[in-house]
């Protein structure tokens, strides 16, 4: 009889839904056998259950649905979900919770960048950028005018910060660098800031010039921003989101913009997601649409991608994942 002699350690197989900074891949392809979708969409829903078949760890991103499906479809050597967000929102949590799979994802790294995009959207909404840029690339610039494409005052006014975690936080650090009066809402303990005052999300709505959003998307702040609470903002505030796009509900918030009782929005995050190019919302001067940019300069993503490989990289080792979005796990 031949024995099969001593036997090989099985490398552990990993599926990256899209193409990562290489910071990300490196430390993943030097332990583990690496697939990464190629293609510049995300794979399809199905696509994605026959590539994680198998998989010990998966790394997705918030464009991938990663729910009982996928997780039955990459079967019981599931270990580990990594994502490369900080929202998680596109993830079954509480499947992942219930089969004991840690899922990671990337807080800290990304927030001033996002902090500082979400600033670019409210600079560029209360001055009216967009529309200058649009009005002398189409040759009507022919003078200086004194009424031309007139703002909002963005020194001085109020803002409303509408979760108040690292991201909420940081668009507030920049807000003081404009004397603005700040006020926040948020679910966990207060932070008694000297230079913010937490408030009723009414409150907020009733008194600010500027309101940005940053709060995960959840059950409960899904379509926090409907109509009603349109009609309760000032006439011509300015909307901001850069969180996710459910938290708004779309058609309230065309109706807001189209009756003129909203001054404008600035949104980084759309609900559908992309938004399609005869959207009701891309016909509406006073409306900014960036397509999910909050994290995008090279060195966030980088960092990005190095923390969801060590999450990955944790999770295959048996160990806790430096950031887990369901500690629960561990209990
Ligand atoms: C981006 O939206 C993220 O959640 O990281």
């Amino acid at each position: 009889m031949i024995s099969d002699g001593p036997r090989q350690p099985v490398t552990p197989r990993v599926f990256v839904t899209r193409q990562i900074p290489e910071a990300g891949l490196v430390p993943l392809r030097e332990r583990f056998s690496v697939d990464v979708w190629p293609g510049p969409l995300p794979p399809s829903h199905e696509t994605l259950r026959e590539s994680v078949a198998g998989c010990a760890g998966i790394l997705s991103l918030l464009t991938d649905r990663i729910d009982v499906e996928i997780m039955d479809a990459a079967g019981a050597g599931l270990r580990v979900v990594s994502n490369f967000a900080v929202g998680v929102d596109n993830v079954d949590v509480a499947e992942a919770t219930r089969r004991k799979i840690p899922v990671g994802n990337t807080p800290g790294v990304l927030t001033e960048a996002t902090a500082d995009l979400a600033w670019s959207l409210l600079m560029a909404a209360a001055r009216r950028l967009i529309e200058g840029d649009r009005y002398v690339r189409s040759g009507q610039w022919h003078t200086w005018e004194p009424q031309l494409l007139l703002g909002a005052e963005v020194h001085g006014a109020t803002l409303g910060v509408v979760g108040y975690g690292r991201i909420g936080q940081a668009v507030a650090r920049r807000a003081r660098g404009f004397d603005m009066r700040v006020l926040y809402t948020r679910l966990g303990p207060d932070t008694r800031e000297e230079w913010a005052t937490r408030v009723s999300f009414e409150q907020l709505l009733d008194e600010c010039d500027f309101v940005s959003i940053h709060t995960p998307f959840t059950e409960e702040t899904r379509h926090l921003f409907n109509a009603e609470a349109f009609r309760r903002m000032k006439p011509g505030a300015i909307l901001i989101n850069t969180a996710r796009g459910p938290v708004v509900e779309t058609a309230a918030l065309v109706d807001a913009l189209r009756s003129g009782h909203l001054g404008a929005a600035a949104l980084d995050v759309t609900d559908p997601e992309p938004l399609p190019a005869d959207h009701p919302l891309l016909r509406l001067d006073r409306c900014i649409v960036s397509p999910h940019l909050g994290s995008a300069t090279h060195a966030t993503r980088n960092r990005m991608a190095q923390m969801a490989a060590a999450n990955l990289i944790a999770g295959l080792a048996g160990e806790r994942l430096p950031h887990c979005a369901n500690p629960e796990v561990y209990r």
